[in-house]
């Protein structure tokens, strides 16, 4: 017995050690930590369940026979995090560059069948080479076993995927089709291929940073929600991120206790709005005064940053906070802001997790570039993830909401639960200035005063249709309320919703403008 223990005790000893001290040593010269460090950053201490650590690869070409470390470059298994259950696979790179053979693969995919059927989040640390060489077609087959299961999983757990070293090829596709995908700023890159096969296609010269790293992804391409100082900052975040999100779609979000009362009210609030309405003021300001603690975890902060959104509580309930905001190109709805507010909505929606909208948008962004790119078909997207979402919607309206932009942004017609207004809310088809000047444009040339004319008008127009009271009298909004009173009012009005049931027409899928 003794002998056979002291054996599990030497080989557990030498899985742990992945590729061996000097390739750790490599990855520690990288400024990066191995896979086990990062489970070990991540999960609750002395949580981590391992499973096939002692699982090796078939491969007998290419000098594979003989060639084995166990573990087979990814560690799996399942641990907690603040005592909740998560499954988690960490690539190792010190092992054959933590490149994917079909048996890597099948641990990936026995813990995300375990995760899918226990109903538990799953988190991929990726640091791998990609394919492994050696192999070939296994570890395609290996690859899209993996994404079948991501696909498979979606809407129906949280999966989360962080970026801490290569990431290139088809490999990229697992982190696409997750919730939330995290790189590491200087130390990771994500590309479909490298500089080097770039160059002799489009004979573009670049770096792998400008082609693929966190800041590129973060702000151009909008493939990554966040862009982390360093591996410790990225798992620092998506522990945050998974504490607003339950364990699976059966489940609500986690509530926790809150000491910031809910009646708490925020007299800025009630002066925040300009007396210019093309000043702007910043959207987040009004969030955070309105929001427990003052806590937002904004996600893809640094992608089309005329919309916000991102994570909260009220009450100690988590929701999904989507804003407009006013400081970045007006506050207007373009193609990327479209696309990023409807996939959050539909995750939010997904997880039962209660959306809250603040509005203040001037309309969608006109000219060729974005009628070129599809803004028709992308703002849809947005459109359509606001009505199809059954989930508590709370819009809160603080100033303009002009044409189909207003519709879009969780109005009571794409069934919005409760609709509030401030004062200053200017809800119509366009502005005054705008609206006088199609109306009365012509007429104004023949007027003595053409612009003397036109402001008379445009104050006519604004006193009778530029306000919050027309749309209130319509009840299209279910009160005008006080700014100060914004957190108040919203936290009422998600505990009037808490046990919120809607349904949509029976049908496989709808058909989302992709
Ligand atoms: C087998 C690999 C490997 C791979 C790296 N290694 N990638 N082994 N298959 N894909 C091994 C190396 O041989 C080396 O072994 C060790 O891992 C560390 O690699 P280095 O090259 O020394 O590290 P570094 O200099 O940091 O370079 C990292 C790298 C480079 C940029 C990732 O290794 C590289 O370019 N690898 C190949 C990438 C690639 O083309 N992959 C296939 C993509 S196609 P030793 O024993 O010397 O330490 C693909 C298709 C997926 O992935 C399709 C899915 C549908």
């Amino acid at each position: 017995m003794d002998k056979d223990l002291e054996k599990l005790i030497k080989m557990r000893a030498m899985s742990r050690l992945g590729g061996g001290q000097d390739r750790i040593d490599k990855q520690h010269a990288k400024g990066r930590m191995t896979a086990r460090e990062r489970i070990q950053m991540l999960l609750d201490e002395g949580s981590f369940e391992e499973f096939d650590m002692f699982k090796t690869h078939r491969c007998t070409q290419f000098g594979m026979e003989g060639k084995e470390f166990m573990g087979d470059g990814v560690i799996t298994g399942y641990g907690t995090i603040n005592g909740r259950v998560v499954y988690v696979f960490s690539q190792d790179f010190t092992v054959f560059g933590g490149s994917l053979s079909e048996t890597f693969a099948e641990k990936v995919c026995k813990i995300m069948d375990l995760a899918i059927k226990n109903g538990a989040p799953v988190i991929g640390m990726n640091d791998s080479g990609g394919a492994r060489i050696q192999e070939g077609i296994e570890s395609l087959a290996g690859y899209t076993d993996i994404f079948l299961r991501n696909v498979m999983g979606s809407g129906v757990i949280p999966q989360i995927s962080a970026i801490f070293g290569p990431c290139a090829g088809g490999a990229v596709y697992s982190p696409a089709l997750t919730d939330f995908s995290i790189m590491v700023k200087n130390n990771s890159y994500m590309f479909l291929t490298g500089p080097k096969v770039v160059k002799s296609v489009t004979h573009e010269d670049v770096t792998v940073e400008e082609l693929g790293g966190a800041t590129v992804h973060a702000t151009k391409s909008g493939v990554i929600h966040y862009a982390a100082e360093s591996g410790a900052d990225a798992i620092e975040y998506i522990k945050k991120l998974l504490s607003y999100m339950p364990q699976n779609n059966m489940e609500s979000p986690p509530v926790i206790e809150c000491d910031d009362p809910p009646d708490r009210a925020d007299e800025f609030l009630n002066q925040i709005i300009p007396e210019n309405p093309n000043v702007s003021y910043d959207m987040i300001e009004v969030i955070e005064r309105t929001v427990d603690h003052g806590d937002f975890l904004e996600v893809m902060k640094e992608f089309a940053p005329n919309l916000v959104i991102g994570f909260a509580r009220y009450d100690g309930y988590p929701v999904g906070i989507v804003a407009n905001q006013p400081e970045f190109l007006a506050g207007v709805l373009d193609i990327d802001s479209s696309v990023k507010g409807a996939r959050f909505v539909r995750f939010c929606d997904c997880f039962n997790i209660p959306v809250v909208t603040f509005v203040d948008v001037p309309g969608f962004l006109p000219g060729t570039v974005q009628e070129y790119g599809g803004v028709i078909r992308n703002g849809a997207k947005m459109l359509y993830a606001f009505a199809e979402a059954t989930v508590p919607k709370v819009t809160v309206i603080t100033r303009k909401a002009y044409g189909g932009a207003y519709c879009v942004m969780s109005s009571k017609h794409l069934r919005g639960d409760i609709n509030y207004a401030w004062p200053t809310a200017e809800i119509a088809v366009m502005g005054a200035t705008g609206a006088v000047e199609v109306l009365y444009g012509r007429e104004a040339q023949k007027s003595d005063d053409p612009q003397a004319y036109l402001k008379q008008k445009e104050q006519e127009y604004a006193e009778a249709v530029v306000n919050p009271f027309v749309a209130a009298k319509r009840g299209y909004i279910d009160d005008i309320i006080e700014p100060s009173r914004t957190r108040f009012r919203i936290t009422r009005a998600l505990q009037l919703l808490k046990n919120k049931r809607d349904t949509n027409p029976m049908k496989k899928h709808g058909n989302i403008p992709l």
